[in-house]
Protein backbone atom coordinates (compact mmCIF):
# COMPACT_ATOMS: atom_id res chain seq x y z
CA UNK A 1 0.00 0.00 0.00
CA UNK A 2 0.85 3.54 0.18
CA UNK A 3 3.91 4.44 2.52
CA UNK A 4 2.81 7.78 4.31
CA UNK A 5 5.79 9.70 6.41
CA UNK A 6 4.01 11.49 9.28
CA UNK A 7 4.88 14.99 9.49
CA UNK A 8 7.30 15.79 11.84
CA UNK A 9 8.44 19.16 11.74
CA UNK A 10 5.70 22.37 11.76
CA UNK A 11 6.87 25.73 10.55
CA UNK A 12 5.05 28.68 11.37
CA UNK A 13 7.00 31.16 9.83
CA UNK A 14 7.51 30.08 6.13
CA UNK A 15 5.07 28.95 3.79
CA UNK A 16 5.64 27.42 0.25
CA UNK A 17 2.66 25.92 -0.63
CA UNK A 18 0.96 28.09 -2.68
CA UNK A 19 1.79 30.39 -5.18
CA UNK A 20 5.02 31.44 -4.17
CA UNK A 21 7.38 31.44 -0.96
CA UNK A 22 5.86 33.58 1.84
CA UNK A 23 7.70 34.66 5.42
CA UNK A 24 4.87 34.69 7.90
CA UNK A 25 1.97 34.97 5.45
CA UNK A 26 4.03 37.97 3.32
CA UNK A 27 4.68 36.81 -0.38
CA UNK A 28 7.90 37.50 -1.51
CA UNK A 29 6.59 39.47 -4.03
CA UNK A 30 5.24 41.92 -1.51
CA UNK A 31 8.53 42.75 0.19
CA UNK A 32 9.97 43.81 -2.82
CA UNK A 33 7.89 45.63 -3.99
CA UNK A 34 7.39 47.28 -0.87
CA UNK A 35 10.70 48.52 -0.75
CA UNK A 36 10.97 46.42 2.49
CA UNK A 37 14.33 45.89 4.36
CA UNK A 38 16.31 43.22 6.34
CA UNK A 39 14.55 44.53 9.65
CA UNK A 40 11.00 43.88 8.14
CA UNK A 41 12.40 40.25 7.11
CA UNK A 42 13.61 39.50 10.68
CA UNK A 43 10.66 41.06 12.17
CA UNK A 44 8.84 38.34 10.09
CA UNK A 45 10.51 35.54 10.82
CA UNK A 46 11.73 35.98 14.10
CA UNK A 47 8.23 37.79 15.32
CA UNK A 48 6.20 36.40 12.75
CA UNK A 49 4.29 40.06 12.33
CA UNK A 50 5.22 43.04 10.52
CA UNK A 51 6.30 45.79 12.73
CA UNK A 52 6.28 50.02 12.44
CA UNK A 53 9.13 51.10 10.31
CA UNK A 54 10.69 52.47 13.35
CA UNK A 55 11.04 49.62 14.53
CA UNK A 56 12.00 47.69 11.80
CA UNK A 57 14.70 50.58 11.20
CA UNK A 58 15.98 50.30 15.01
CA UNK A 59 16.65 46.40 14.04
CA UNK A 60 18.51 47.58 11.33
CA UNK A 61 20.62 49.83 13.26
CA UNK A 62 21.34 47.19 15.70
CA UNK A 63 22.41 44.82 13.26
CA UNK A 64 24.86 47.99 11.43
CA UNK A 65 26.19 49.10 14.70
CA UNK A 66 26.92 45.69 16.05
CA UNK A 67 28.27 43.89 12.84
CA UNK A 68 32.28 44.74 13.89
CA UNK A 69 34.38 45.91 16.53
CA UNK A 70 37.86 45.31 15.74
CA UNK A 71 39.80 42.15 15.30
CA UNK A 72 40.92 42.09 19.16
CA UNK A 73 37.66 41.13 20.09
CA UNK A 74 37.41 37.27 21.29
CA UNK A 75 35.12 36.25 18.40
CA UNK A 76 37.25 37.92 15.39
CA UNK A 77 40.29 36.62 17.49
CA UNK A 78 38.97 33.35 17.05
CA UNK A 79 38.21 33.72 13.06
CA UNK A 80 41.02 35.10 12.22
CA UNK A 81 43.20 32.32 13.83
CA UNK A 82 41.15 30.09 11.89
CA UNK A 83 41.43 31.72 8.60
CA UNK A 84 44.83 32.10 9.10
CA UNK A 85 45.33 28.28 10.47
CA UNK A 86 43.84 27.49 6.60
CA UNK A 87 40.02 26.68 7.46
CA UNK A 88 37.50 27.70 5.11
CA UNK A 89 34.67 30.18 6.01
CA UNK A 90 32.11 28.14 7.63
CA UNK A 91 34.46 27.03 9.79
CA UNK A 92 36.54 30.68 10.46
CA UNK A 93 33.13 32.07 10.76
CA UNK A 94 31.91 29.78 13.44
CA UNK A 95 34.88 29.70 16.09
CA UNK A 96 34.51 33.22 15.91
CA UNK A 97 30.33 32.58 16.99
CA UNK A 98 31.58 30.11 19.12
CA UNK A 99 32.90 33.05 21.71
CA UNK A 100 29.56 34.80 22.02
CA UNK A 101 28.27 34.44 25.64
CA UNK A 102 27.51 36.05 28.67
CA UNK A 103 30.80 38.27 28.23
CA UNK A 104 30.95 38.75 24.97
CA UNK A 105 27.97 40.00 22.80
CA UNK A 106 25.58 37.28 24.69
CA UNK A 107 24.37 39.62 27.11
CA UNK A 108 21.23 41.04 25.92
CA UNK A 109 18.88 38.85 26.27
CA UNK A 110 20.00 38.75 30.37
CA UNK A 111 20.15 42.47 30.07
CA UNK A 112 16.51 42.47 29.16
CA UNK A 113 15.56 39.83 31.59
CA UNK A 114 17.01 41.62 34.57
CA UNK A 115 16.35 45.53 33.84
CA UNK A 116 12.49 44.45 33.08
CA UNK A 117 12.11 42.75 36.17
CA UNK A 118 13.88 45.17 38.73
CA UNK A 119 11.98 48.15 36.36
CA UNK A 120 8.54 46.48 36.33
CA UNK A 121 9.36 45.89 39.99
CA UNK A 122 10.07 49.97 40.67
CA UNK A 123 13.84 48.35 42.52
CA UNK A 124 16.04 51.73 42.91
CA UNK A 125 19.01 51.70 41.29
CA UNK A 126 21.00 51.06 44.72
CA UNK A 127 18.61 48.11 45.79
CA UNK A 128 18.81 46.49 42.10
CA UNK A 129 22.44 46.58 42.03
CA UNK A 130 23.30 45.90 45.48
CA UNK A 131 21.06 43.02 45.20
CA UNK A 132 22.78 41.45 42.22
CA UNK A 133 25.90 42.27 44.01
CA UNK A 134 24.88 40.48 46.74
CA UNK A 135 23.71 37.58 44.51
CA UNK A 136 27.29 37.46 43.21
CA UNK A 137 25.79 38.16 39.82
CA UNK A 138 27.75 40.98 37.63
CA UNK A 139 24.82 43.14 36.28
CA UNK A 140 24.27 42.38 32.58
CA UNK A 141 24.42 45.08 30.37
CA UNK A 142 26.90 46.75 32.50
CA UNK A 143 30.76 47.28 32.72
CA UNK A 144 33.50 47.59 29.42
CA UNK A 145 36.87 46.74 30.07
CA UNK A 146 37.88 49.63 27.77
CA UNK A 147 35.61 51.92 27.20
CA UNK A 148 34.46 54.97 28.62
CA UNK A 149 31.03 55.85 27.12
CA UNK A 150 29.75 53.57 23.81
CA UNK A 151 29.31 55.71 20.44
CA UNK A 152 26.95 52.90 19.62
CA UNK A 153 25.31 53.46 22.98
CA UNK A 154 24.71 57.19 22.33
CA UNK A 155 23.58 56.45 18.52
CA UNK A 156 20.75 53.90 20.01
CA UNK A 157 20.15 55.78 22.85
CA UNK A 158 19.80 58.96 20.24
CA UNK A 159 17.13 57.46 17.74
CA UNK A 160 14.82 55.46 20.22
CA UNK A 161 14.12 59.15 21.82
CA UNK A 162 13.18 60.90 18.78
CA UNK A 163 11.46 57.59 17.17
CA UNK A 164 9.97 55.55 19.88
CA UNK A 165 6.99 56.36 21.74
CA UNK A 166 8.21 55.48 25.25
CA UNK A 167 11.77 54.79 26.63
CA UNK A 168 10.57 54.27 30.13
CA UNK A 169 13.33 50.95 30.30
CA UNK A 170 15.61 53.03 28.72
CA UNK A 171 15.68 55.80 30.70
CA UNK A 172 15.78 53.32 34.04
CA UNK A 173 19.06 51.75 32.39
CA UNK A 174 20.19 55.30 32.57
CA UNK A 175 19.50 55.60 36.27
CA UNK A 176 21.00 52.50 36.73
CA UNK A 177 24.22 53.25 34.79
CA UNK A 178 24.24 56.99 37.05
CA UNK A 179 24.65 54.63 39.95
CA UNK A 180 27.34 51.73 39.04
CA UNK A 181 29.13 54.68 37.22
CA UNK A 182 29.44 56.04 40.58
CA UNK A 183 31.55 52.88 42.05
CA UNK A 184 33.74 52.60 39.06
CA UNK A 185 34.11 54.70 35.91
CA UNK A 186 34.01 51.39 33.18
CA UNK A 187 30.95 50.36 34.24
CA UNK A 188 29.24 52.63 31.41
CA UNK A 189 26.10 50.67 30.14
CA UNK A 190 27.09 48.63 27.31
CA UNK A 191 25.83 48.05 23.98
CA UNK A 192 24.29 44.74 25.20
CA UNK A 193 22.29 46.27 27.90
CA UNK A 194 21.67 49.64 25.55
CA UNK A 195 19.95 46.74 23.00
CA UNK A 196 18.75 45.08 26.07
CA UNK A 197 16.64 47.74 27.38
CA UNK A 198 15.41 49.19 24.16
CA UNK A 199 14.18 46.49 23.00
CA UNK A 200 12.17 46.28 25.93
CA UNK A 201 10.62 49.80 25.14
CA UNK A 202 10.30 48.32 21.04
CA UNK A 203 7.98 45.44 22.34
CA UNK A 204 5.99 47.29 24.74
CA UNK A 205 5.77 50.40 22.92
CA UNK A 206 5.11 49.00 19.16
CA UNK A 207 1.61 48.05 20.66
CA UNK A 208 2.47 44.68 18.52
CA UNK A 209 2.60 42.24 20.94
CA UNK A 210 0.47 40.98 24.54
CA UNK A 211 2.11 41.09 27.91
CA UNK A 212 2.06 37.50 27.59
CA UNK A 213 4.50 37.71 24.35
CA UNK A 214 6.96 40.09 26.06
CA UNK A 215 7.35 37.84 29.09
CA UNK A 216 7.80 35.24 26.40
CA UNK A 217 10.36 36.68 23.94
CA UNK A 218 12.04 37.78 27.21
CA UNK A 219 12.38 34.91 28.66
CA UNK A 220 13.01 32.34 25.67
CA UNK A 221 15.85 35.02 24.58
CA UNK A 222 15.46 35.97 21.23
CA UNK A 223 18.04 39.14 21.18
CA UNK A 224 21.42 37.76 21.53
CA UNK A 225 20.11 36.78 18.09
CA UNK A 226 20.50 40.40 17.01
CA UNK A 227 24.21 40.31 17.93
CA UNK A 228 24.61 36.86 16.29
CA UNK A 229 23.41 37.95 13.06
CA UNK A 230 25.46 41.18 13.12
CA UNK A 231 28.50 40.13 14.11
CA UNK A 232 28.56 37.53 11.35
CA UNK A 233 29.04 40.17 8.83
CA UNK A 234 32.30 41.10 10.65
CA UNK A 235 33.68 37.81 11.20
CA UNK A 236 32.80 37.22 7.52
CA UNK A 237 35.15 40.27 7.13
CA UNK A 238 37.70 39.11 8.99
CA UNK A 239 38.51 35.88 7.44
CA UNK A 240 38.61 37.36 3.88
CA UNK A 241 40.58 40.28 5.26
N1 LIG B 1 28.25 44.46 37.32
C1 LIG B 1 28.82 44.63 38.53
N2 LIG B 1 30.14 44.74 38.72
C2 LIG B 1 30.92 44.67 37.65
C3 LIG B 1 30.41 44.48 36.36
C4 LIG B 1 29.02 44.38 36.22
N3 LIG B 1 28.46 44.20 35.04
N4 LIG B 1 31.42 44.45 35.49
C5 LIG B 1 32.54 44.61 36.18
N5 LIG B 1 32.24 44.75 37.51
C6 LIG B 1 33.17 44.98 38.62
C7 LIG B 1 33.42 43.75 39.38
O1 LIG B 1 33.54 44.19 40.72
C8 LIG B 1 34.73 43.23 38.89
O2 LIG B 1 35.38 42.67 39.97
P1 LIG B 1 35.42 41.07 40.12
O3 LIG B 1 36.27 40.56 39.00
O4 LIG B 1 35.97 40.90 41.46
O5 LIG B 1 34.01 40.57 39.99
C9 LIG B 1 35.48 44.46 38.46
O6 LIG B 1 34.44 45.42 38.13
C10 LIG B 1 36.36 44.15 37.28
O7 LIG B 1 35.94 44.80 36.21
P2 LIG B 1 36.72 44.73 34.86
O8 LIG B 1 38.11 44.19 35.06
O9 LIG B 1 36.63 46.02 34.16
O10 LIG B 1 35.84 43.69 34.12
P3 LIG B 1 36.26 42.94 32.83
O11 LIG B 1 37.01 43.84 31.93
O12 LIG B 1 36.92 41.67 33.21
O13 LIG B 1 34.85 42.60 32.18
C11 LIG B 1 32.81 42.75 31.11
C12 LIG B 1 34.17 43.41 31.27
C13 LIG B 1 33.01 41.31 30.66
C14 LIG B 1 31.99 43.47 30.05
C15 LIG B 1 32.10 42.80 32.48
O14 LIG B 1 31.86 44.14 32.82
C16 LIG B 1 30.83 42.01 32.51
O15 LIG B 1 30.88 40.79 32.73
N6 LIG B 1 29.65 42.68 32.29
C17 LIG B 1 28.40 42.01 32.35
C18 LIG B 1 28.16 41.18 31.12
C19 LIG B 1 28.03 42.03 29.87
O16 LIG B 1 27.38 43.05 29.87
N7 LIG B 1 28.62 41.52 28.77
C20 LIG B 1 28.47 42.16 27.44
C21 LIG B 1 29.59 43.12 27.19
S1 LIG B 1 29.26 44.14 25.72
C22 LIG B 1 29.72 43.20 24.41
O17 LIG B 1 30.36 42.23 24.55
C23 LIG B 1 29.29 43.59 23.04
C1 LIG C 1 31.93 44.24 20.77
O1 LIG C 1 31.03 44.82 20.17
O2 LIG C 1 32.53 43.28 20.31
C2 LIG C 1 32.40 44.77 22.08
O3 LIG C 1 31.57 45.66 22.69
C3 LIG C 1 33.04 43.77 22.93
C4 LIG C 1 34.32 44.33 23.43
O4 LIG C 1 34.91 43.66 24.30
O5 LIG C 1 34.74 45.40 23.01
Amino acid sequence: GKVRAHTHIISTIYDDRGEEPCYAGVPMSSIIEQGLGVGDVISLLWFKRSLPRYCTKFIEICIMLCADHGPCISGAHNTIVTARAGKDLVSSLVLGLLTIGPRFGGAIDDAARYFKDACDRNLTPYEFVEGMKKKGIRVPGIGHRIKSRDKRVELLQKFARSNFPSVKYMEYTVTVESYTLSKANNLVLNVDGAIGSLFLDLLAGSGMFTKQEIDEIVQIGYLNGLFVLARSIGLIGHTFD
